[in-house]
């Protein structure tokens, strides 16, 4: 399989960099503090949880609770994975073969563009940065052939932070309910948008071949916990993914779903620490980047806890992002993690985080950087 060149970059520096300042989730929390949250009952509940394997499905209780985050969804139409990740794996090795097509946005979070292109033909579509990162709809049409077979999308958008319009998303349903298509819609970073009348609907409420992935990673900030899941009406599709997750996960941790449980129980509080979080850190990058006005055009993104600043400057951003991290400890995502092997991308564009606790020093640090070691090659 391709390599997955976001993991291969953060395997080499996540956990070595002084500052991370790309990270794709919220600040998390301990299990103390996550404990602090629950009721007695809770508390001993998880206390109690029995060590062993748990329902392939996932916890009744759990998936009762998740699919109340749905507007029409009940227990049935929930599968939980180990992590969004298995859920984006499963569903594309069950959906797709090899005489399928697959339709995909550019740029991506590569897994949506690489699992696909393991299992069939796919066509990328831009989405473009001169319309906010909207999907070139013009093009998605002209891309679908009658093998079509699934669209892939994730808004808000990973790395641009993009949402898709309400009105493009309603063109896109029709299109797949005319094509008989398959949509799967990785809405991990939903509930993290900056403008909440951007927030889409889940697709899995809107249309009846709508899959959607969703994880406690990102807005819930808990990716220890591994706990992801698919929604969808299509419960023959569902039937098919939970075969094939008996060669994988199996089951998720027990732990983790009683943990998962007391979070979602109360998440409202969870969200609005969270939300607070990024509202501080957005003015943070706000002010950063006001201060750099001729190397970079920073554009605040329509949701997630991502940003796809371009870097305007003299010089490559990737040697940029290659002296911040050896020299300054200061983790970016360079434009090369973002590469396509559908439509090319751009090599001016560098992600940036804002989701976690202490991005002042980092920005700090980038600061420091830019004056010692950029700003003078900039003549
Ligand atoms: C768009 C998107 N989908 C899925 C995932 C995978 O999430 P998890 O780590 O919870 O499996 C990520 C992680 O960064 C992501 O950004």
């Amino acid at each position: 399989m391709r390599p997955f060149a976001l993991e291969v970059f953060f395997s080499r520096w996540e956990f070595e960099a002084t500052h991370h300042l790309t990270a794709s989730d919220v600040e998390s929390m301990s299990v103390h503090a996550l404990l602090s949250l629950a009721s007695p009952q809770e508390r001993t509940a998880f206390e109690h949880t029995p060590l062993s394997y748990t329902q392939p499905w996932g916890d009744p209780h759990l998936c009762q609770a998740i699919a109340q985050t749905y507007d029409t969804l009940t227990q049935e139409h929930i599968l939980c994975f180990a992590g969004a990740q298995e859920g984006i794996y499963t569903a594309m090795r069950t959906l797709l073969t090899k005489d399928d097509h697959a339709i995909v946005f550019v740029p991506n979070y590569q897994s949506a563009e690489s699992l696909p292109l393991e299992c069939c033909e796919v066509s990328g579509v831009a989405l473009l940065e001169a319309q906010g990162w909207q999907p070139d709809m013009e093009a998605l049409e002209r891309a679908i052939r009658p093998n079509t077979k699934l669209i892939s999308m994730n808004f808000p958008n990973n790395p641009t932070g993009a949402i898709i319009s309400h009105e493009n998303l309603a063109k896109l349903i029709a299109l797949c309910r005319k094509h008989g298509i398959y949509l799967f819609s990785d809405e991990v970073y939903r509930l993290l948008e900056l403008d909440e009348r951007k927030r889409i609907p889940q697709i899995a409420d809107v249309y009846e071949k709508g899959i959607s992935l969703n994880v406690m990673s990102k807005a819930y900030g808990l990716p220890g916990l591994r706990i992801g899941w698919l929604a969808s009406r299509d419960t023959h599709a569902l039937a098919a993914f939970e075969r094939y997750k008996h060669y994988l996960s199996i089951c998720n941790s027990a732990p983790s779903e009683a943990l998962a449980l007391i979070a979602l129980n109360h998440r409202t509080q969870i969200l609005e620490r969270n939300r607070a979080l990024l509202a501080e850190n957005i003015a943070r990058l706000d002010t950063f980047f006001a201060q750099y006005p001729t190397l970079f055009a920073w554009n605040h993104p329509d949701g997630s806890c991502v940003a796809y600043p371009k870097y305007t400057g003299k010089g490559d951003v990737e040697a940029l992002c290659q002296l911040l991290i050896q020299e300054y400890g200061v983790l970016l995502l360079p434009p090369s993690i973002y590469h396509s092997e559908l439509l090319p991308t751009p090599n001016d564009h560098f992600r940036i985080g804002f989701g976690r606790k202490g991005i002042h020093a980092g920005l700090d640090m980038f600061g420091r950087c830019l004056e010692e070691k950029w700003l003078p090659l900039q003549g």
